[in-house]
């Protein structure tokens, strides 16, 4: 009954595996294993069972968050899919965050998620992790996270929710949210539907049924190659769902065969991003998805730098925009998986992939899809169209630049629904603020035609904590009762994946900043829009500029000033380390001393 582990003569190694790994603590290696020996046989493992690799799974079930609903029978299948493979599959809890429940924005919470799945990843012994999330934050959170620890990590999106029905047609969350809001808002249906609406838009567990962010990061996973090809796509209430949380435990106790090779930092490349980028511009993903990549990018150490808002509109240049959903077309991520979703689209985009990219298999993204079983789809059957025949030849999202946003801007230019906008000239109407914003859009005095150019200020990563998907500048009243459904509208803040219009989002730096040009803008200042010169500008001299931010410079940071940027040293908690640390949106709004190359100040 003697147990070799508690041997003193035989020294063990620091880099052992399971349960042997990370054993500092006490100063007696040998004494910290019998200790975690007792602890952990309290749960009725026995010896055999702790000899095997442990898969940890990080498990973000919470009864607030109804996309990740699915989450108890997945972890029942990852766990079947890492036993049936000889591993010890352990899950553990993060935080959840659901974008409806989480005050004051999700993305305010995505750093502290990031933080704790790196560091509980990082201190309890498991040598790889199966990571469950899915809703807008979860997936960068917990890659950003998984990234840093390092250990071979194994991604298992929960998967879109089903559409649901309204008078014989098809809605689904979120982008009908807002259509259906906006309609309600003209006057053109009544209080009776859209209540009716409100049970059907969500009628399932999952994740927003169109192209938004959840949809979006769950594309750029398998682009990445740390998904399989299915696992973006399939229904969350789907038995192929299961399957692939099976294939995912599976998968997950295979890489312990090779742990170095399958660490995210040597898995993942350049050309791994690059490839990912190009995923996006294809799907025509979510502008959230851009600010996700670049935290996710500036936390590698060896692709950190080597990427920038500039990729982004380079590969988009020469990508064009195949699929066919909401918010950018019509239909719904069921349709996608149907039309064969990822390996389809990967098809498709071949001649444009670094196919020698590796993935989570330990194989490269082209060995995968040349031994994937590809049965395409008929075309009139797909939402997914040929490479040479694209909805929009290219630069879905669009990165611009000029005096209003020196740090960069991005937008979504195949969701904008009046074209001519994407070059246009218009007198700008500026909002302070969310509030200021809220008391005046639907003045019926206010001095706005369907030309105006919408301005919202500081609703940045520091201006507003979080960076709000305020960025979708309600049509004013008035001018929707006439019927204009979009206008150019401009702001330091977000906007959500499932949303469209003429938007210009992410400006940096933003308006709280004090050498921001967004935040000296006045109502009446000429604007200038120019998507195919990626410009965007106002037409006051460099002199006037600089008068301008000289003059609110000195007023934001006086003596006992309550702007964010000023009050931001004297605050506590995590809100004091998110003002402080967070970064600008072409960042990622990560927190400095997160990055790869920490600390700046
Ligand atoms: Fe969770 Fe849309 S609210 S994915
Ligand atoms: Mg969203």
């Amino acid at each position: 009954r003697a147990n070799a582990d508690y041997d003193l003569e035989t020294p063990i190694p620091s880099d052992a595996p399971g349960l042997r790994q990370g054993l500092t603590s006490y100063g007696d290696a040998h004494f910290s294993l019998f200790l975690r020996k007792v602890f952990i046989k309290a749960l009725g493992y026995s010896e055999d069972a702790l000899s095997r690799p442990i898969i940890g799974i990080a498990n973000t079930f919470s009864s607030f968050n109804p996309c990740h609903a699915n989450i108890p029978q997945l972890l029942d299948a990852v766990k079947r899919g890492v036993q049936l493979a000889g591993g010890l599959a352990i899950d553990f809890p993060t935080i959840s965050l659901h974008e409806s429940f989480s005050s004051p924005t999700s993305m305010y919470l995505r750093n502290l998620m990031s933080m704790d799945t790196e560091e509980m990843v990082r201190a309890q012994p498991c040598d790889a992790v199966v990571l469950i999330g899915g809703c807008d934050k979860t997936v960068p959170a917990q890659l950003m996270g998984g990234l840093s620890a390092n250990k071979p990590i194994f991604h298992l999106v929960t998967g879109p929710m089903m559409p649901g029905s309204h008078r014989g047609v098809r809605i689904g969350a979120c982008t009908d949210c807002r259509n259906n809001w906006a309609k309600y808002r003209a006057g053109t249906i009544d209080i009776e539907d859209i209540s009716a609406i409100n049970e059907e838009l969500a009628p399932t567990a999952g994740t927003c049924g169109v192209m938004g962010t959840a949809s979006t990061m769950a594309c750029i996973l398998v682009g990445l190659g740390l998904m399989p090809f299915n696992g973006a796509s399939a229904p969350a209430v789907s038995s192929t769902r299961l399957r692939i949380a099976e294939e995912t435990g599976k998968n997950a106790v295979e890489a312990c065969q090779k742990l170095e090779e399958r660490r995210p930092q040597t898995i993942l490349s350049k050309e791994s991003f690059l490839n990912a980028i190009t995923v996006l511009q294809a799907i025509g993903g979510s502008t959230n998805a851009i600010v996700h990549l670049m935290a996710i990018i500036g936390r590698h150490p060896g692709v950190a730098g080597h990427i920038t808002l500039n990729t982004i509109d380079e590969i988009g240049r020469k990508t064009p925009l195949l699929v066919d959903l909401k918010p950018s077309g019509e239909n719904y991520m069921t349709d996608f998986h149907n039309s064969g979703g990822m390996l389809d689209l990967l098809m498709e985009l071949k001649p444009l992939l670094h196919l020698n990219a590796l993935t989570v298999t330990g194989r490269t993204l082209g060995q995968e899809m040349a031994s994937a079983h590809h049965a395409p789809v008929p075309r009139d059957l797909s939402c997914i169209q040929p490479f040479d025949s694209p909805l929009h030849p290219a630069s879905s999202l669009v990165v611009l630049r000029g005096n209003v946003a020196p740090g960069g801007a991005i937008m979504k230019a195949s969701a904008s629904k009046e074209r001519r906008l994407l070059r246009h000239t218009g007198k700008a109407v500026v909002f302070a603020g969310s509030a200021d914003l809220a008391q005046r859009i639907d003045d019926p005095n206010l001095d706005v035609d369907p030309d105006s150019v919408l301005v919202l200020q500081n609703i940045g990563p520091v201006g507003n904590p979080g960076m709000p998907e305020a960025g979708l500048i309600p049509v004013p009243r008035k001018l929707a009762e006439k019927g204009v459904m979009d206008m150019l509208r401009l702001s330091d803040g977000r906007m959500s994946g499932t949303a469209g219009g003429t938007i210009c989002l992410h400006i940096s730096p933003e308006a709280a900043d004090p050498t921001s040009t967004l935040g000296i803008l006045q109502s009446g200042d000429v604007i200038t829009l120019d998507v195919e010169d990626r410009r965007i500008h106002v037409d006051i001299s460099d002199e006037e500029v600089a008068r301008r931010v000289e003059a609110r410079r000195g007023v934001l940071l006086s003596e006992g000033s309550t702007a964010p940027w000023a009050a931001r040293e004297g605050m506590r908690g995590y809100r004091g380390l998110y003002m402080r640390q967070v970064l600008q949106a072409e960042q990622g709004a990560d927190f400095d001393f997160l990055t790869a190359e920490g600390p700046k100040r």
